[in-house]
């Protein structure tokens, strides 16, 4: 090495020593005629003195540096004694004395400060390299490295083999664009990347892998949001013989062993049930949060009056189906005209028509003013609410009725200050639906077309399919889906009739599935799995707001890397050898 010891090693007990450091400068504060260098590498920062009585040389030298130019310092270590000591750095209570400088490299003034924060994020994302030499960067790839190095070593004690599966695959449709890949050898065919591994790991159970495990690259062409990337990463395993609580408490045993080594600050335990994550039914999960992935680290259940709303008095809730009640007490927050208003864009944001509310003891608002005294004081009775609290409303179809008053209940517990950011709650979400219809009508699997269907509610397939629960779950933290799976279709007779369900004529079945129908002709075991987003992972364990702080190389909102410049043009000739024509925005 050309250094003896790095940035973030030496302490008062090396006082004396010769040490030789490299590293970048991040500060240089010239002190009339003293010169200060904060040298900075990946583990920290000490500070350098060139003192022209000691080492003329050195401190000529060190006139011109600037910063993030690159230097190779030799001095010795003394202590800055008692007063002097920097008490923010671990090296705070020494520093080195210049005897002799190198300059390794040079750099130019860079577009933002190291150690300042920077807001533009395309000018970050454009100089990354730059960028994920601050602190904060360096702390989030080592905490990735030691959570990706737990991931693994627990699912190799636990016997899984991991696997790697192709990236050059045929389309496996589960529910997101694909991206393509075109092909110079087979005309006019293409190469598809895959959304995960989904079918690669079933695959691999049927060809006798007991347990199955990968720390899996997929890449999904869909709206880019605060925890979605174009390309991320799974950590996802895959069982034979296994019964859905099995791959539960697995995955379950992963999470407790990764909060204690990587967030062991993060109080996960009191919101376990017996010692284990709690599970609710998707149902539940609607009817209580308005959401499949509901933040439990605060209460504010709804309370469903749809039979009360019937006979309210109250034309709007009277026409709902469902109608569901939020009430907030008076010492949680007292909500203005603005507030409300703002809650109200809220939930019309989120396809509600409005927000109805009433606050208990006044008769201001179009519910107070309509409805009857016998249902407002069965509404108080079951919400328990009290002179003062609030109660918000969403009435409608099921989604319509639960969703936006979701949001609001999030937007609540937002502004109170209810989502305690020391706090992890786990929930199992469980029995999703098995199919959802889209907006043009058809139907959609709820997970993917592979999931099984729960044998209780078989007979509802041909009669009210969208009734039809699911053996699928997902593994919720904080309000963020982690993860899902389920335990899987192993009977083909019944894969085909879910293809069928979800409108494919035999020719479409046959192209975009024939494969897995011709391999479950060879004996299938009963096997099921599970996926989770490692880059969501570390963000909610890094604290982060979204996922691209926790990659090294991201995509920027709009999928382009600015550092790379990609996606970009390539040259004609390559164009033209991949069998393409590339038509004008006119033409197309
Ligand atoms: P699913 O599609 O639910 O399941 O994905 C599993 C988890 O992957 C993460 N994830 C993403 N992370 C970042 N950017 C994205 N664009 C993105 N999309 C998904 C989420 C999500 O919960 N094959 C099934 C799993 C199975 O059944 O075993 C699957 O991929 O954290």
């Amino acid at each position: 090495m050309l250094r003896t010891h790095h940035c973030n090693q030496l302490r008062e007990e090396n006082q004396k020593e010769h040490v030789v450091l490299c590293g970048w400068v991040f500060h240089r504060r010239d002190h009339g005629g003293i010169i200060f260098v904060d040298l900075r590498d990946h583990y920290g920062i000490t500070q350098i003195v060139f003192d022209p009585e000691i080492a003329p040389q050195a401190h000529k030298l060190a006139e011109r540096v600037r910063s993030e130019w690159v230097l190779k310092v030799t001095g010795f270590v003394r202590s800055r004694g008692k007063d002097l000591t920097n008490p923010n750095l671990d090296t705070g209570a020494i520093e080195i004395v210049a005897e002799k400088l190198e300059i390794l490299n040079q750099s130019k003034t860079p577009p933002f400060e190291i150690g300042s924060e920077v807001q533009n994020e395309n000018i970050r994302l454009e100089y990354r390299y730059l960028d994920l030499r601050r602190e904060k960067m360096q702390k989030n790839l080592q905490l990735r490295h030691k959570m990706t190095k737990t991931i693994r070593d627990f699912f190799d004690q636990k016997d899984f083999l991991e696997i790697e599966t192709p990236i050059l695959i045929k389309g496996t449709p589960e529910g997101s664009r694909e991206f393509l890949v075109p092909n110079r050898i087979h005309h006019g065919k293409f190469y598809v990347l895959p959304q995960s591994p989904q079918q690669l790991k079933q695959l691999l159970v049927l060809s006798g892998i007991d347990k199955y495990f990968q720390i899996a690259r997929c890449f999904r062409d869909e709206d880019l949001r605060g925890d979605r990337q174009p390309e991320f990463t799974q950590f996802e395993i895959e069982m034979a013989f296994p019964e859905q609580d099995d791959i539960l408490k697995i995955m379950e045993e992963c999470f407790v062993n990764l909060t204690e080594k990587c967030a062991p600050q993060k109080k996960y335990k009191k919101f376990l049930k017996n010692g284990k994550i709690k599970k609710i039914t998707w149902q539940e999960a609607m009817e209580k949060y308005g959401s499949d992935k509901p933040d439990i680290r605060f209460g504010l259940e709804f309370i469903n009056i749809s039979k009360e709303a019937k006979t309210s008095g109250f034309g709007i809730f009277e026409k709902s189906k469902h109608v569901f009640a939020l009430s907030v007490p008076k010492n949680l927050g007292e909500f203005s005209r603005k507030d409300i208003e703002d809650l109200t864009s809220v939930a019309q944001s989120h396809g509600a028509g409005g927000l109805a509310w009433i606050r208990k003891g006044e008769d201001s608002g179009p519910v107070a003013k309509n409805s009857t005294p016998e249902f407002l004081s069965s509404l108080f009775e079951k919400t328990g609410a009290n002179d003062g609290d609030i109660v918000f409303f969403g009435a409608g179809e099921f989604h319509k009725s639960v969703e936006p008053l979701g949001q609001v209940r999030l937007e609540i517990g937002k502004r109170i200050g209810l989502q305690n950011p020391d706090e992890f709650a786990y929930l199992w979400i469980i029995d999703f639906p098995l199919f959802e219809q889209k907006e043009d009508g058809s139907m959609g699997a709820c997970h993917h077309p592979f999931t099984s269907p729960k044998a209780e509610d078989f007979a509802l397939l041909k009669t009210e399919p969208l009734k039809v629960r699911s053996n699928a779950y997902d593994l919720v933290l904080n309000g963020s889906e982690l993860g899902g799976g389920s335990v899987r279709i192993h009977d083909p007779k019944l894969q085909h009739e879910i293809f069928e369900i979800l409108g494919m004529k035999e020719k479409e079945i046959q192209l975009k599935f024939g494969h897995l129908l011709k391999a479950f002709e060879y004996g299938v075991p009963p096997h099921g799995g599970i996926a989770m987003g490692l880059d969501r992972t570390v963000m909610l364990f890094a604290d982060e707001p979204n996922i691209r702080e926790v990659i090294a190389f991201p995509k920027n909102q709009s999928g382009q890397d600015l550092m790379l410049g990609a996606p970009s043009t390539m040259p004609e000739k390559e164009i033209e050898e991949q069998n393409i024509q590339i038509l004008d925005i006119d033409e197309k």
